[in-house]
């Protein structure tokens, strides 16, 4: 066992090779594991050591391309950034499917986040909320001189809405700031505008403000989007009704509603951290918003149309940005954004609502039919050769061998390259 010692000081001052030299003399990493470290990829070690603390190194994903998407009469070549085999190819499959009737319908998506304001100590609640709801003007303006860019744009604070809870701690009353972030995710400006808002609703309501942070569930940032998919090519009137009563499981119960949503998520996720928007804040609104109801739920529909086919619709908020963050610092971010080649966030919005559904179906499908494990065995058969040390040009030879007799394991593979080396050794 290797004695770690944790409590480094200073770690975040040292230039990145120390950090790197104290983390490889702690655990005796060797020379490859050194160098594997010391290989940034297209960063410069400055850009990785300004992202975030205590940088020791770059991490790689693939970064796949799907295809066949066609979405409000668009084509668009999605990128996705995932380390799940299968998952690119599924939301490939599906966009066919949905191609042949039209593709994907996505709706316009308004671009307004809300900040939350947390006012505590009220003694009248209802008086605190008249007050605060005739002074809107007021509290748009201090918010709006905070980002005149924003407003010259045509964005700002538009309006507020009231929240009153009681609590254990006593009244609570929330103020959400409404503001049209236009083109950002959007998080930063309306923290500063809420940050900026505290003195004026102090004295206004004689109360103690705490919290005052963007609000993940985006209910005012939905972005829905619907396609047909086509029986035959689905599979025929079956696979329709499995799909539907596969559906209706994720309905009824939030064990099966979990794994669905994990499914669209796939989807929405590999665009999210592909653009460098903050896939932490996607996932949380998704999952806020499945539960909304009450029950959680899943974040798609699906009924028959009058000729058998399956229409699909999802439903989630999408706070998603083209400025900002990192998606104008990190050079493969702003590469795929390129490669999307959406105009706005709106459009961006619009795509990644209709890749979710698409991921969606391409799930319920494969599990209301052949089952799941098919496709993605197939990958990961390749996976397991290549661990095993199968020789590129076998490996090919090698996973088809590991699937046929459904033994997808390393010792497996391993007596298979033995037996080949052997049958091939003069
Ligand atoms: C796997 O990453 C995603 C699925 O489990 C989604 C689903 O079950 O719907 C296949």
């Amino acid at each position: 066992m290797k004695e770690i010692n944790s409590k480094i000081s200073g770690f975040y001052k040292l230039p990145i090779e120390e950090r790197q030299k104290i983390i490889a003399d702690q655990l005796r990493l060797n020379e490859d594991e050194l160098d594997l470290l010391k290989k940034y990829g297209y960063f410069k070690p400055e850009q990785l050591d300004t992202m975030i603390e205590n940088v020791i190194g770059s991490y790689q994903l693939p970064l796949g391309i799907a295809c066949n998407f066609k979405i409000n009469g668009n084509d668009y070549l999605i990128p996705m950034v995932i380390e799940e085999p299968s998952v690119v190819a599924a939301a490939s499959n599906a966009a066919r499917i949905a191609r042949k009737h039209g593709g994907f319908q996505s709706d316009k998506v308004k671009s307004v986040m809300i900040s939350q304001i947390q006012i505590t100590n009220l003694e009248k609640m209802d008086e605190a909320e008249k007050k605060i709801l005739s002074n809107k003007q007021k509290i748009l303006e201090i918010a709006n001189q905070q980002d005149p860019l924003l407003i010259k744009l045509g964005g700002g604070a538009i309006d507020i809405e009231i929240r009153k809870f009681n609590t254990n701690f006593g009244n609570m009353l929330i103020v959400h700031l409404l503001v049209d972030v236009l083109d950002a995710m959007g998080a930063n400006v309306v923290n500063t505008m809420a940050e900026a808002l505290t003195c004026y609703l102090e004295d206004l309501t004689n109360g103690k403000i705490l919290l005052r942070i963007v609000s993940n569930l985006a209910t005012h940032r939905l972005a829905r989007s619907t396609a047909t998919f086509d029986k035959e090519l689905l599979g025929g009137d079956e696979v329709v009704d499995a799909i539907l009563n596969a559906y209706e499981f994720a309905r009824v119960d939030p064990y099966r509603a979990a794994t669905h949503n994990k499914g669209i998520m796939n989807g929405i996720i590999a665009l999210t951290l592909a653009t460098g928007n903050d896939t932490r804040a996607i996932e949380s609104g998704a999952h806020a918003y499945a539960s909304l109801k009450g029950q959680y739920s899943p974040l798609t529909i699906y009924h028959k149309d009058e000729n058998g086919n399956l229409v699909g619709e999802i439903e989630l908020p999408l706070a998603l940005g083209i400025i900002g963050g990192m998606t104008k610092i990190h050079p493969m971010a702003k590469l795929a954004l390129k490669i999307l080649n959406t105009r706005d966030t709106e459009e961006l919005c619009q795509v990644t609502a209709a890749l979710g559904l698409a991921q969606n179906l391409a799930a319920l499908r494969a599990l209301a039919s052949e089952g799941i494990q098919k496709g993605h065995m197939a990958l990961h058969s390749r996976n397991i050769a290549k661990l095993a040390g199968v020789p590129d040009h076998l490996v090919e030879e090698v996973a088809n061998i590991l699937v046929k007799d459904k033994k997808i394991r390393i010792d497996y593979a391993k007596e298979i390259l033995e037996k080949l080396n052997d049958k091939n050794s003069p």
